[in-house]
């Protein structure tokens, strides 16, 4: 049966990592929290434990784990010939939400990498991460959600998913993020983004001085064709609610996008559609007299706000008994592009053009 410890999120009892600790290390499956999403770990070395989490998830074998570390010197067990470029990322960015790819290191596994030669590899914003890590040695974790839906930021989301599949839940509460980590290829020069993630693409750009390359699939649009980051290829982040995403070229005038959206509203529900529409404060009140469910996922002026509640809005819709929900979208800049990403992916690439449609 699964134990859930609760811990204080800032500053985690000791005894309880401690036993945490020695459980990964002699093979248990921990959901554990970092500033993005919760994750489900295990020791790296470990190839049962390791085996346990495609289990857990029900995650195709093929798709690969992030290592998470907490000390510099732990990413040379993982992986071999580091680049120079790792110090300024680690430097600027770590502990925080970037991943990138390097060389693997024999010592790891090759379920965690898939059968690939590179690892992912980052270093996560929480203290709770960071004590477990300090303790056990590299974790290696997906986000620990059933394979296709949301990834969780909330106790209530992994209880709902993982009780009863992991054999430990640390609770922290909520994740400070709510969107999973940036990835990017720093192999590849330019340096390619994977996934769009909590780390601004333009935040890295501006330290490394590099340009990095946006593949169209990194935008949510189109599924890669070769296996770039493996995980691309699945359908992710999918409520069970059908979802259509209404894009514009501009939502600097909110209220006037949001009246174009809700045409589209009405039109759905002239056809006897029982529908939600997914706004923003901004907007939330366009839709009232339509007396259909809102959901508010918070202010435009600051997405990352926009961000962290967006995977539990996309939880609640399935509880919410609606056929289909309209979703309004965000201008594709800094974490917007990670937004975007998100709802089409969610949406299955049912995305309308409120501008020519
Ligand atoms: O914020 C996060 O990144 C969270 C927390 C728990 O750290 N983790 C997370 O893991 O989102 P997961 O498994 O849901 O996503 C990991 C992604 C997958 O899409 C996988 O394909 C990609 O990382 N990935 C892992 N190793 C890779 C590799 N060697 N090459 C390319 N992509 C890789
Ligand atoms: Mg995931």
């Amino acid at each position: 049966l699964t134990k859930v410890h609760s811990v204080d999120p800032l500053n985690p009892d000791e005894d309880i990592i401690d036993r945490c600790c020695k459980a990964i290390l002699n093979g248990a499956i921990i959901v554990f929290p970092t500033e993005t999403v919760y994750g489900l770990g295990a020791y790296v070395y470990n190839v049962e434990a390791v085996r346990k989490i495609f289990i857990a998830k029900s995650r195709p074998m093929d798709n690969p784990l992030i290592v998470h570390i907490s000390k510099i010197d732990q990413l040379y067990e993982i992986a071999i010939d580091v680049p120079e470029i790792v110090n300024i990322i680690a430097e600027n960015f770590w502990p925080g939400p970037l991943t990138i790819l390097l060389r693997k290191n024999r010592s790891v596994p090759k379920e965690v990498s898939g059968g690939l030669d590179t690892v992912a590899v980052r270093m996560p914003a929480h203290p709770v991460a960071l004590k477990l890590i300090d303790c056990s040695g590299p974790i290696a974790a997906p986000s620990a959600n059933i394979s296709g839906r949301p990834s969780p930021t909330s106790p209530y989301h992994v209880l709902v998913d993982m009780f009863g599949r992991a054999d430990i839940i640390l609770d922290a509460g909520e994740t400070f993020f709510g969107v999973e980590s940036t990835i990017i290829d720093i192999l590849s020069d330019p340096p390619k983004l994977l996934r769009p993630g909590a780390m601004p693409i333009e935040k890295i750009e501006e330290v490394l001085n590099k340009r990095i390359e946006i593949p169209v699939f990194a935008l949510g649009y189109k599924e890669s064709e070769k296996a770039l980051a493996p995980g691309m290829k699945y359908k992710h982040y999918a409520p069970k609610t059908p979802l259509i995403i209404a894009k514009s070229r501009d939502y600097t005038d909110c209220r006037r996008y949001a009246e174009k959206v809700k045409k589209i509203a009405m039109d759905l529900i002239a056809r006897g559609r029982n529908i939600a529409v997914v706004a923003s404060t901004e907007t939330a009140d366009i839709y009232i007299d339509l007396n259909i469910k809102i959901f508010v996922l918070g202010s435009r002026k600051n997405l990352f706000e926009i961000a962290k509640n967006l995977f539990g809005v996309l939880r609640e819709l399935d509880r919410s008994g609606v056929d289909m929900a309209i979703v309004e979208g965000y201008p594709e800049k800094g974490i917007g592009i990670t937004i975007m990403n998100r709802l089409i992916k969610a949406s299955g690439y049912r995305v309308v053009d409120v501008d020519t449609d």
